[in-house]
């Protein structure tokens, strides 16, 4: 199969999230500046920079325009990446539910919020992991855009670690594969890496 983007009617959206896969999922909480506290997830998320610590994810455009945590980013510049694990994977998928404005998902989802050090916006309590990030760029792409972020503090909880460091082994993460499809790495191996 071939696939040309601008002649094929092919969904472009299938195709990219069929093929860029397992994707790590950033739960993004934000507040709105009348204080609601906004959370949902985004799959295509990654990290871009090591100095600066920047990150970043991809609110794809909507009908109606934009998601609410990208019009949360612009407004406050600010915003908290919450590390999915397998305990925490059925509420992310709740606060990707489709709620009004005025409303929080973490309401919505019953979860609680826990303060974050260096951002207004909460992190989920009881997470695994979160960076919490200051807005470094926001890059039009299309109609939608490339959020970048600054981590400008990380959580990580005690018991995913190992001799301070953070432990992928112990930390049950969640990816998402394509539709409704996710995984959690559960088969692993090492490689030596060539001089
Ligand atoms: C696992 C998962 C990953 C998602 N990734 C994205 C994404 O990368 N970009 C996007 O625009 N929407 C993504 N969505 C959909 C949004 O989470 C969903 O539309 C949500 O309601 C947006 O909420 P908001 O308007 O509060 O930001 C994803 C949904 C799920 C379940």
């Amino acid at each position: 199969m071939e696939i040309d983007p601008n002649a094929d009617g092919r969904s472009m959206y299938r195709t990219l999230t069929g093929l860029i896969v397992p994707r790590p999922i950033g739960w993004i909480s934000t507040t709105s500046a009348d204080g609601t506290d906004n959370l949902a997830p985004y799959s295509f998320f990654n990290g871009v920079s090591i100095d600066p610590p920047v990150v970043m994810f991809a609110p794809l455009p909507r009908p109606h325009g934009h998601t609410d945590t990208a019009a949360n980013v612009r407004e406050t510049e600010e915003f908290v990446v919450n590390v999915v694990t397998h305990e925490f994977a059925e509420a992310m998928n709740e606060t990707s539910a489709t709620v009004p404005e005025s409303e929080s998902e973490f309401d919505a989802a019953e979860l609680n919020r826990e303060p974050s050090r260096a951002v207004a916006p909460p992190r989920v309590s009881g997470i695994a992991a979160a960076l919490e990030c200051e807005l470094y760029e926001l890059v039009p792409v299309g109609d939608g855009a490339a959020v970048l972020g600054e981590v400008v503090h990380v959580h990580v909880r005690d018991d995913v670690t190992t001799d301070g460091n953070v432990d992928t082994e112990k930390l049950d993460v969640v990816g998402r594969l394509a539709g409704g499809g996710y995984d959690r790495v559960t088969d692993r191996f090492e490689m030596a890496r060539p001089d």
